[in-house]
C-alpha cells in the first residue's frame, strides 16, 4: 500500500471531529511513518485537488479541545447525486468517477471517511468502486447502528442537560411551562437522555407519537400537586399521533432533505390553549453541535482515529470503527448503514423515564 492516507469529515459537524483527525494524523505518523492528506469539505474536497493538503504533527497541534473540524465539512456534497446547473436549472448527476480519479491522482492508498449515515453510505458506494475506505461513526444524534456510541453525542447531551438546568430555575421563578426543542431528526436519544438527566416532566421523541391531551393532563396534575412549572423537552422530529413532523424548510433540488424545526412552538401553542399558563420556547439548535468536546468524546474520537489507522494497516477495508461495550472494534460499513439505531419505545431507557413519572406523550 502507498504510505499516504487521506481523511475527510462529512455531514453535519460535531464536537470531537478534531480529536479524530489528530488521532489519525498522530498514529499514522508516529506508529507507521505514513503521510496524511487532509481533504477539505467532505467528499467535495475530492472534486478539487486544491482542497487537499498535507496534515503534519504541526497541523494538529492544539486542536484536541476545539469544536468543529479543521478540514471543514458539508452535508450536501454527494458525488453520486450531485447538483449541477444545466440550462439555467439544477439537475442531479453522478460525478463519482471524478472522485475516484482524483483519489488515484493524489496517490493515496486508503481513505478514512468520518461521518454519519449519509457520509458512510457514500463511502460504501466508493468502496464498491474500488476505493479502499475505512469509516468512523460521527453524529450528535447517536443514531448509527452497530456502535454503542458515536462521538459528539455525549457533548451534545451535556449542552442539552445544561440548558435544562438553566431553564429549570427560570421556569420555577415564573411558574411557566418551558419547552426546549433539541435536535434528533429520526432518533430521540438527545431528548430522552438529556430529559432524564435534566429532570424534565415531559419528553417527546420521534419514536413515540404524542397525544397533546395527555401532555396537558400531566402538566395540570403537576399544578394540582403544587408544582406550578413544567419542563418539556421536544426532539425536532417528534410529531403528534396521526400527524406529521414539523418542517421548517422543504427539500429542494439543492438540498434533498427537508429541514426540521418548529415542534417547540407547535406544542407551546397547543398547551397555551388548554392550560392557563405562561409558555416559553427555547430552540437549542446548533449550539448542540458546537463547543469543546467532553472528556468522553475526546477519548472516543482519539480511539476511533487510531483504530481506523490500524484498520488500514491490517487491510480491513469497507469497515467502520465502532464501540461495543468498552471495546473498540469494527463492523462492515454495510451493516452500520442498513438501518438507523432508534430508541426502543418499550426499552429500558423509556421505561426509566416513565418510572420517574416523565410523560412521554402516550
Ligand atoms: O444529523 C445531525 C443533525 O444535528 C440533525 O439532528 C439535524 O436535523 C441536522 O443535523 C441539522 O443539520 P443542518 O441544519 O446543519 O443542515
Amino acid at each position: 500500500m502507498s504510505k499516504k492516507i487521506g481523511i475527510l469529515t462529512g455531514g453535519g459537524d460535531c464536537p470531537g471531529l478534531n480529536a479524530v483527525i489528530r488521532g489519525v494524523v498522530k498514529s499514522a505518523i508516529i506508529r507507521h511513518g505514513w503521510q496524511v492528506v487532509g481533504i477539505e469539505d467532505g467528499f467535495d474536497g475530492l472534486l478539487d485537488l486544491k482542497k487537499c493538503r498535507p496534515l503534519t504533527l504541526e497541523s494538529v497541534r492544539g486542536i484536541l479541545p476545539r469544536g468543529g473540524t479543521i478540514l471543514g465539512t458539508t452535508n450536501r456534497g454527494n458525488p453520486f447525486d450531485y447538483p449541477v446547473e444545466q440550462d439555467g436549472r439544477i439537475v442531479r448527476v453522478d460525478i463519482s468517477d471524478r472522485v475516484v480519479e482524483n483519489f488515484r491522482t493524489l496517490g493515496i492508498g486508503a481513505l478514512i471517511a468520518v461521518g454519519g449515515d449519509g457520509s458512510l453510505k457514500i463511502a460504501l458506494e466508493l468502496a464498491k468502486k474500488g476505493v479502499p475506505v475505512v469509516g468512523i461513526p460521527k453524529t450528535i444524534d447517536n443514531d448509527l447502528c452497530e456502535t454503542d456510541f458515536t462521538f459528539g453525542y455525549n457533548t451534545a447531551l451535556e449542552t442539552a442537560t445544561d440548558a435544562l438546568d438553566k431553564l429549570h430555575t427560570t421556569a420555577e421563578s415564573h411558574h411557566r411551562v418551558m419547552i426546549l426543542e433539541v435536535m434528533g431528526r429520526y432518533a430521540g436519544w438527545i431528548g430522552l437522555e438529556s430529559g432524564i438527566a435534566g429532570g424534565a416532566d415531559v419528553i417527546l421523541i420521534p419514536e413515540i407519537p404524542f397525544h397533546l391531551d395527555k401532555i396537558c393532563t400531566a402538566i395540570k396534575e403537576r399544578v394540582a400537586r403544587g408544582s406550578r412549572f413544567s419542563i418539556v423537552v421536544a426532539a425536532e422530529g417528534a410529531f403528534p399521533a396521526g400527524g406529521d413532523r414539523i418542517v421548517a424548510k422543504e427539500a429542494d433540488e439543492r438540498c434533498t432533505i427537508e429541514r426540521l424545526g418548529g415542534i417547540g412552538q407547535y406544542v407551546a401553542k397547543e398547551i397555551a390553549q388548554c392550560l392557563d399558563m405562561d409558555v416559553r420556547v427555547t430552540v437549542l439548535g446548533h449550539l448542540q453541535r458546537g463547543g469543546s468536546p467532553t472528556t468522553f468524546d475526546r477519548s472516543l474520537g482519539s480511539r476511533f482515529g487510531t483504530k481506523a489507522v490500524q484498520m488500514i494497516a491490517d487491510g480491513e477495508f469497507g469497515r467502520m470503527a465502532c464501540l461495543k461495550g468498552r471495546t473498540i472494534t469494527s463492523v462492515t460499513i454495510e451493516a452500520a448503514t442498513k438501518t438507523l439505531k432508534l430508541v426502543d419505545p418499550e426499552g429500558e431507557i423509556v421505561r426509566t423515564a416513565e418510572d420517574l413519572g416523565i410523560m412521554t406523550g402516550r
